[in-house]
C-alpha cells in the first residue's frame, strides 16, 4: 500500500470510534482529510463536527457534514487527528500544517482524542520532526531569542505562512525532547507564546496506526 493509502485505511478504521447522536471534533491535515471524506458516509449520524482549522471546515461543509462554532457546544465526545509525530506513550509532535492551537483547543475539550497515523510517524523520541510554536508577529524575534537562550535547538521563522489566528509559527530544529510535559510548559510560558506543538499534557488517548499488516490499536 502507498502511504496515502495506509493514511485512507487508518482514516476509516477512526469510523467505529465516532459516537452516533452527538458533536465530534475533526482535526487537519492530510490523514484528517481522508478521515472527513469517510465521514461523509455516516454523516447523518452525528449531530455535527467541530473543525480545527479553516481548511477543514470547508472540507466538512463541502461534504455536507454540519460545522459547528466551539462555543456553541458544550460537551465533544471524540476528537479525531493526525500527528507528526508520536511516541509510544501517545505524546504527540503536531502543527506540521500551522493548525496546533486550534487543534489543541478542540482536544482539550474532547473527551477522547483519537490519534490516527501511518506508522512512519511512530518514534522511539519525539523531536526530530522540528517543534512548531505559533507567536504573535511582533515577539517573534525576542522568542527566538529566549528558545536559544533557555530551551535550545534552532528556531527558524516559517516563511508565507500566518495562521488561521493572524500569527507566525516558529520551526524548532536540532530539539532533543527528554521530557515533553515539561517542555510544553516551559515553551508556553514565554510571552508571545500562543502554544506549542507538543501535545504531551493533553496527549492522544489511542493511536491507530496504519502498517502493511493492518491497523494497530495503541493505548
Ligand atoms: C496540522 O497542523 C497538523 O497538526 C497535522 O495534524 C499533522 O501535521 C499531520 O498531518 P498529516 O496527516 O498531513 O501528516
Amino acid at each position: 500500500m502507498t502511504q496515502d493509502e495506509l493514511k485512507s485505511e487508518v482514516a476509516k478504521a477512526a469510523l467505529r470510534y465516532v459516537i452516533p447522536e452527538t458533536i465530534i471534533g475533526v482535526g487537519t491535515g492530510s490523514t484528517a482529510n481522508f478521515f472527513i471524506d469517510h465521514l461523509a458516509n455516516i454523516k447523518d449520524s452525528i449531530k455535527g463536527a467541530v473543525a480545527s482549522s479553516i481548511d477543514t471546515a470547508n472540507r466538512l461543509k463541502l461534504n455536507g457534514i454540519r460545522v459547528v462554532n466551539l462555543n456553541d457546544v458544550d460537551e465533544i465526545s471524540v476528537y479525531i487527528d493526525g500527528a507528526d509525530e508520536s511516541d509510544h506513550n501517545l505524546n504527540l509532535i503536531k502543527g506540521g500544517g500551522g493548525a496546533l492551537t486550534r487543534e489543541k483547543i478542540v482536544a482539550a475539550v474532547a473527551k477522547q482524542f483519537v490519534c490516527i497515523a501511518d506508522e512512519s510517524k511512530l518514534v522511539d523520541s519525539l523531536g526530530k520532526f522540528p517543534l512548531p510554536v505559533e507567536v504573535i508577529p511582533m515577539s517573534a524575534n525576542y522568542v527566538k531569542r529566549q528558545i536559544v537562550k533557555s530551551i535550545g535547538g534552532d528556531p527558524i521563522l516559517r516563511e508565507d505562512l500566518t495562521t488561521d489566528n493572524g500569527n507566525l509559527i516558529l520551526d524548532i530544529h536540532d530539539l532533543n525532547i527528554d521530557d515533553p510535559k515539561t517542555l510544553e510548559n516551559d515553551l508556553n510560558n514565554i510571552v508571545g507564546v500562543v502554544t506549542n506543538g507538543l501535545f504531551a499534557n493533553r496527549g492522544a488517548d489511542i493511536l491507530l496506526l496504519a502498517s502493511q499488516n493492518g491497523v494497530n490499536i495503541i493505548k
